[in-house]
């Protein structure tokens, strides 16, 4: 089994460059499968998720053509709605957005019920509501069946719910091509959602108000090809703040939009922590041992839910308590358990953490739990003295475009190792 064997202790120093947006690329994979015509993808980040996704397409009869390793073109113009590859929906999240693309293009569609990291319970209530909304009838067992009568989804109002990243963008695909006006009330405003609002723009859609809490479609008959660029990730980006944040060092983070990081780089600066912004990068210090800070998760423009555990292990070893409030999953600490494994110092009690720092971690044997709890792992590692071996490092990699190579390149001593050791004592889910 594959792992990271991470000695810890050395600083970041040097320039990484962030990839494509990875919650922007696995919406736009699927709602290409309503363009008719040749749409090219530039900045698509290399991670198994896409790929995923890519294999998914191709399963449907779309063309995929990867031009270089950042870049594909895909023609779904002879594409159809069944007989997906659903062993692999199954493993993804973002494989509900077929559900969205699949309805709008061809009146029907059948997907598995999606798949993903565990942080408790995931519905799709959002969207299921979004599509009834449309006209679509939905029935959900193993799989998600939906049908719109005379084969065209209708346009309505939505309002919904729960602010949701995922309801919000799988409505406004299927809108794209509905019949009439859709207005998506209490929308999500995630910097990926103008994202796909943007590329289904360019592909001839006519979205607006993406990015504020009303999004409205006007829908159009058909999507043409066209040429799309992702935003960079967000998410990439503060991950490798938060190492420098951890590790201590200077590394200028390029390729990213800085407003996007405006939350995180604010806590950062109330650790103590300096960021410079340029236009396309931000500089990251951090000489002396980081402040306490209290961070509460929310949908954007607050504090990402995807950066907690990351800014998590900075705070564990930051100078006095802090307290984490989780404000959108469940159970969204399971990696306290690992992290404790290392000599954190972390009470949690529902979606409440409380840090007490400690002036050190201390290598362990530990595993990523999913995605970003693994991303948090690996900075704890860094800054962790000793050895610190990281197991299920599959989740990762469904995330993180060469992560151990970017990290090497900063200075960091991480690598991949092959080695049947024993496996990582699991403990139960926190919280
Ligand atoms: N929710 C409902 N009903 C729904 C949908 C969501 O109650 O129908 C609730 C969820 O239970 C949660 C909240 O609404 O409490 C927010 O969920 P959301 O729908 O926004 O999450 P998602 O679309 O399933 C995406 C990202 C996650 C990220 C969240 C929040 C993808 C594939 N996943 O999930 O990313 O945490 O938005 O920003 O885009 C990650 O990248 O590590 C990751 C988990």
């Amino acid at each position: 089994m594959e792992k990271y064997r991470i000695q810890g202790g050395n600083r970041l120093h040097g320039e990484v460059e962030i990839s494509g947006a990875k919650n922007a690329a696995v919406a736009i994979i699927p709602a290409a499968l309503m363009v008719e015509g040749v749409c090219r993808i530039e900045n698509l980040p290399q991670i198994s998720d896409t790929d995923t996704l890519l294999l998914i397409l191709e399963s449907l009869g779309a063309r995929v053509r990867m031009i270089n390793p950042s870049t594909v073109e895909i023609d779904a113009t002879h594409a159809t709605w069944s007989g997906a590859d659903y062993d692999r929906m199954r493993k993804i999240r973002a494989s509900y957005y077929f559900v969205g693309s699949m309805l709008g293009r061809f009146g029907v569609a059948r997907t598995t019920m999606p798949g993903g990291c565990n942080f408790g319970v995931r519905p799709i209530d959002q969207h299921v509501k979004g599509m009834n909304a449309l006209g679509a009838e939905v029935e959900v067992s193993d799989y998600i069946d939906a049908r719109a009568p005379g084969r065209r989804l209708r346009g309505s109002s939505v309002y919904l719910d729960k602010v949701s990243v995922g309801a919000t963008m799988n409505i406004m695909i299927a809108a794209v091509l509905a019949e009439g006006r859709t207005v998506i009330e209490n929308a999500a405003r995630e910097p990926h959602i103008v994202d796909l609002a943007n590329f289904l723009n360019s592909m001839g859609a006519d979205v607006r108000g993406a990015g504020t809490d009303t999004i409205k479609v006007r829908g159009v008959e058909r999507l043409h090809g066209g040429t799309y660029a992702i935003i960079p990730d967000q998410i990439e980006a503060g991950t490798y703040m938060a190492a420098t944040a951890a590790c201590g060092g200077e590394v200028l983070i390029r390729n990213v939009i800085p407003k996007h990081l405006d939350c995180i780089s604010a806590k950062l600066r109330e650790m103590e922590v300096i960021v410079e912004e340029y236009p396309e990068s931000v500089l990251v210090r951090s000489t002396g041992r980081l402040r306490r800070a209290n961070v509460k998760t929310q949908p954007y423009p607050g504090f990402p839910t995807d950066m907690q555990p990351q800014i998590g292990v900075a705070l564990a070893i930051a100078d006095g308590t802090s307290v984490i409030t989780e404000g959108v999953w469940d159970n969204r600490y399971r990696y306290i358990n690992e992290l404790r494994k290392m000599g954190a110092q972390v009470q949690v009690d529902g979606r409440v953490a409380v840090v007490e720092g400690v002036k050190t971690l201390t290598g362990a044997g530990v595993a990523a739990c999913d995605l970003r709890a693994g991303a948090a792992m690996v900075i704890a590692g860094l800054c962790a003295q000793g050895v610190t071996m990281v197991e299920d490092i599959h989740f990762i990699e469904r995330g993180y475009q060469d992560l151990v190579g970017k990290l090497q390149n900063l200075g960091a001593d991480i690598r991949i190792v092959d080695e049947p050791d024993e496996p990582v004592r699991r403990t139960a889910a926190a919280g």
